[in-house]
């Protein structure tokens, strides 16, 4: 295994060449319209999304980062030493070396992510913070099924997943416990799994979150429709849009839309697309989980939880999660 600190992300097959085109045009084609999230992720939107990460509002990333410092040490004994780490839809890795930094030995960091020159920059940046643990970068679609990199398939220590961000509730909860099964398979016999999970709570506080006064939410999202016009021949009249956060109570997630606030077309790839005034685009979920809801989600897909750590206010937790019937 190479200590490479520039290395070259491995291309995971899964990940179709017109992935982004396809899924434009079928989103775009039906009613109500829709978005997968994964491509707000281009580079402006990975830069716009870091400036989330710092807002007032978003009370996530700090509360997070604050519980990972706290409950490391501990993740860290359970692991043991040798572990490889994989982290799905690493970004820009800030909380990753709170756990490298905490691991005996750790043989390898996998950061998976759809973004490639970011996450190049990212992974740079990390080996220079973590020297001497090989980086081996992924880039897929973690959404999509996909594979470890050749170079981990005969390794024998453990394995922990790392999901940080409350990534998990940016899917719905049938794909969430699919992705949990596919990446126990995916981890093995000596998988663990460390989940931050954002919890449900009073829209005042959430709604802001995602939808914050400087309107960096609002561009981030809007940006979906600067990187459809570039990349794939569009001509969305952007100033038609306007981002708006919605509490869907029943099925407990936040939802992003990207509103028409008059009649308007345009055209992606040659195909014309209408919008009647109000109509939307929904761009994202994000779904919160309560423990016992989220200890449901994860036992159904063959996990258990081991621990679990959350900030005063019960705003986020950390699960530490391990195989079923392993306690
Ligand atoms: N995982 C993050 C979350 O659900 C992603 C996110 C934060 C997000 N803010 C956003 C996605 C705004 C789209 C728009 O909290």
């Amino acid at each position: 295994m190479s200590h490479a600190t520039q290395a070259t992300a491995f291309v995971c097959p899964s990940l179709p060449e017109n992935a982004f085109a396809t899924d434009v045009l079928t989103g775009l084609g039906h009613t109500p319209k829709s978005l997968p999230s994964v491509w707000l992720y281009d580079r402006r939107g990975c830069e716009l999304f870091e400036e989330i990460t710092g807002l007032d509002e978003y009370y996530q990333t700090r509360t997070e980062t604050a519980l990972l410092g706290e409950c490391a040490a501990a993740i860290a004994d359970v692991i043991g030493p040798d572990a490889v780490v994989v982290e799905f839809g690493s970004g820009s890795s800030r909380k990753t070396p709170l756990l490298l930094d905490a691991l005996v030995t750790p043989r390898a960091y996998v950061p998976v992510d759809i973004a490639d020159d970011f996450l190049d920059d990212a992974v740079a940046a990390l080996a220079r913070r973590c020297p001497g643990i090989p980086m081996l970068p992924v880039r897929a679609d973690f959404t999509r099924p996909f594979r470890l990199p050749p170079q981990l398939h005969d390794t024998q220590g453990p394995r922990l997943g790392f999901f940080p961000g409350s990534t998990i509730g940016n899917f719905a909860p049938g794909q969430a416990a699919a992705f949990l099964a596919h990446v126990g398979k995916m981890l093995g016999a000596r998988r663990r799994m460390v989940v931050g999970v954002d919890a449900c709570k009073d829209p005042a506080v959430l709604l802001p979150a995602y939808d914050d006064a400087r309107g960096v939410t609002a561009q981030f999202d809007l940006n979906l429709l600067v990187r459809i016009n570039r990349e794939l021949d569009g001509n969305l009249p952007l100033d038609a849009f306007r981002h708006e956060a919605r509490f869907n109570v029943a099925a407990s997630r936040i939802e992003m839309h990207l509103v028409a606030q008059r009649p308007c077309h345009a055209d992606v790839l040659g195909q014309r697309i209408t919008f009647a005034a109000g109509e939307s685009i929904h761009t994202e979920n994000s779904y919160k989980y309560g423990p016992t809801e989220f200890r449901a989600l994860a036992t159904s897909a063959g996990w258990d939880v081991e621990r679990v750590w959350h900030d005063a206010r019960s705003r986020f937790a950390v699960y530490l999660l391990g195989p079923a019937g392993n306690a």
